[in-house]
């Protein structure tokens, strides 16, 4: 693991953000569970991405489909058929590895080694479906088989019709959808970037056929920008479509949007052009009619669409690595120290307001309170006063926390607290009286 990995995988751990799951039973691999500030920061993050693709949008709603679906969807949709990946086996030591996640490793001769033993030699490879399988009822028999969905898009087309007809919409419109999906990843890996279990933000966005290309061209776009505007560094991203070969079954074309991590360029969402291939799929097999009624042009055709996807674990560790830093900072003696900073988007910040009381002098301790009170109902605040008021601020800076308010002596005389802003961590003096709309301008 890379430094940058290990220090944001502890400070993740440290601060209850995400750490193994089951730990006290040696943990499960690939499994994560999120503590109180993950689960703050996931928030976040699904409301940023809410918020620019459908709350602010005239032409994109919402639907929750179930994780579990009919085996029929899936069949229709191509994933048991085809949602594989190829998977070796080292001959020597017998551990299974993805083959085009091993030939990245190749050395310059092209000789690829076992990452385990070091072994060169590697079985065929098969395909293996990634498709977590489970069954329904008190029967395990081959009719009882269900699936746990491997993205939430096919909720998307399947309810395509009811929803189409429920809101009313025109084309081009959007079906926005953030829920779990599941896959038997053959190798997870790299923390929370590769799991079993994630979640996704998704969007199908059924267009007319003829004008996919520009809104594809649109959606990247967009995509990259939501990045860029929640304050990741433009260098660590990149676009990067796809060659020919390497798209999925249902794509006509597709534009990663890369994340330089630790380990590599990778995908850190993908938008697709996944032309009428799943409607018409679920069409064919279902026999139900999942046209669109073109009333201007009095015309029946099956949409084409448009879809970015991402992962909020992905996204959520992308917002760790970029936000972390490790900084000099002048000490009141005239030396210097050291802090750790979440750079955090102010939308993301798990914790948007800390409030610190000097002490826990018993005067001080009713005033703090009553200031915590004041902005408790507008965001996600903290109270602490356990420690140097120094350290306190250092514990805020490293979740990114973007305000800390302290009540002084001085603030039980002129009913003024210091607002401490995380990045500059200058410090303004403000009546109680305007905190709240101050902070509300601010945040
Ligand atoms: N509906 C299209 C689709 O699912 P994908 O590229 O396989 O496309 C979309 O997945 C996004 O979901 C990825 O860009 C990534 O952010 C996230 N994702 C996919 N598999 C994941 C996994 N095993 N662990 C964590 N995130 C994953």
């Amino acid at each position: 693991m890379t430094d940058l990995m290990e220090a944001v995988t502890s400070l993740a751990k440290r601060r209850g953000i995400a750490f193994q799951s089951a730990e006290i039973y040696g943990g499960l691999r690939s499994s994560w569970d999120y503590g109180p500030l993950g689960v703050e920061l996931r928030r976040n993050i699904r409301n940023a991405w809410w918020r620019a693709n459908v709350q602010l949008r005239d032409d994109v709603v919402g639907v929750e489909a179930a994780v579990i679906t009919s085996p029929k969807v899936w069949q229709a949709s191509g994933h048991l058929e085809t949602f594989h990946d190829p998977l070796v086996e080292c001959t020597n030591c017998h551990q299974r590895f993805r083959e085009d996640h091993l030939q990245l490793s190749a050395n310059a001769d092209g000789i690829v080694l076992c990452p385990n033993c070091g072994g060169a030699e590697f079985t065929e490879p098969k395909q293996f479906n990634l498709m977590l399988k489970t069954f329904l009822g008190p029967i395990e028999d081959d009719d009882a088989i269900a699936y746990l969905r491997p993205e939430t898009a096919q909720g998307m087309f399947v309810n395509f019709p009811a929803i189409q007809a429920v809101a009313r919409k025109k084309l081009p419109f959007g079906i926005a959808q953030v829920g779990k999906s599941f896959r038997n990843e053959i190798t997870p890996g790299n923390f929370i970037f590769r799991t079993r279990e994630f979640e996704q933000m998704e969007m199908e966005f059924f267009v007319e056929p003829g004008t996919d290309d520009e809104w594809f061209a649109y959606w990247v776009e967009r995509r990259m920008n939501w990045y860029l505007d929640l304050g990741v560094s433009k260098e660590k991203l990149r676009l990067r479509p796809h060659e020919t070969e390497e798209l999925a079954h249902y794509a006509k074309a597709a534009t990663d949007v890369e994340y330089e991590f630790p380990f590599g360029w990778q995908e850190l969402e993908g938008i697709a052009n996944r032309t009428d291939f799943d409607l018409n799929a679920h069409q064919a097999a279902s026999g139900e009619d999942l046209t669109y009624f073109d009333q201007e042009k009095e015309e029946r055709y099956l949409p084409f669409v448009i879809e970015p996807a991402v992962g909020v674990d992905r996204a959520l560790l992308t917002f760790l690595l970029d936000a972390y830093r490790v900084e000099e900072v002048p000490t009141a003696k005239g030396d210097t120290d050291k802090r750790t900073v979440l750079g955090l988007h102010r939308d993301l910040a798990p914790i948007k307001v800390a409030v610190l009381p000097l002490s826990r002098n018993e005067k001080l301790v009713p005033e703090a309170r009553r200031v915590h009170d004041l902005v408790k109902p507008e965001w996600i605040t903290q109270y602490d006063d356990a420690g140097a008021i120094g350290r306190r601020y250092r514990r805020q800076d490293e979740v990114g926390t973007p305000f800390c308010v302290t009540v002084d002596f001085d603030s039980l005389d002129d009913a003024q607290v210091t607002v401490r802003e995380r990045d500059s961590m200058a410090q303004e003096r403000l009546p109680i009286a305007n905190l709240v709309a101050y902070l509300k301008d601010q945040l």
